[in-house]
């Protein structure tokens, strides 16, 4: 959060992305906690103060880059973009802090408004933009698609 090449607040179309403050925190809990959105969470329970305290200390933290989003002055939801080592030959330093998760959370009551798909676009606009991130790549594939050899 505190790095010097990323900028705070940062608008994402009609939203506005910037640092948590303790305040903030109560009314994010209330809007990750519902049945319907911890389904799509690694988390399903959190520990309150744990998870203040998480959020709260990730604004010092430079591989951090957690926001809450305003809209109209109301938060109605989150972003994060967390930079973690890759996986690879440890050898040197070229495999840290070269990997990170990228998510946001939309207060249900917003949902389908295209604010997740704003904030999203706001977070790889800092990768690639302002961390200066030049690739990313995905490779998954699906049980239906794979031939094993005869
Ligand atoms: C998943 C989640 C982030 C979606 O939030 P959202 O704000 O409703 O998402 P969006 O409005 O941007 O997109 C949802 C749909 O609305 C559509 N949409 C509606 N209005 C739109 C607009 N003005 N601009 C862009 N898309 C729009 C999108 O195309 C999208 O359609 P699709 O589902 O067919 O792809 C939200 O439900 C949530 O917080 N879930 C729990 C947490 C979670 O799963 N986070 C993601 C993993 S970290």
């Amino acid at each position: 959060m505190t790095s010097a090449q990323v900028a705070w607040p940062r608008a994402a179309g009609s939203l506005v992305l910037r640092p948590p403050m303790s305040d903030d925190l109560d009314g994010v809990l209330v809007q990750r906690n519902p049945p319907d959105v911890i389904r799509l969470l690694l988390r399903t329970t959190v520990d309150p103060e744990a998870f203040r305290r998480a959020w709260l200390d990730g604004v010092e933290d430079p591989d951090q880059h957690a926001a809450v989003t305003e809209l109209d002055g109301l938060v109605i939801g989150t972003g994060w973009l967390n930079v973690r080592d890759g996986v690879g030959q440890p050898d040197g330093d070229a495999w840290r802090g070269t990997e990170a998760d990228l998510g946001c959370l939309v207060d249900p009551a917003h949902a389908g408004r295209g604010y997740a798909t704003a904030i999203a676009r706001s977070m790889f606009d800092l990768a690639f933009t302002e961390l200066g991130w030049i690739d990313g790549f995905t490779y998954g594939i699906l049980a239906e698609e794979w031939h094993p050899a005869p």
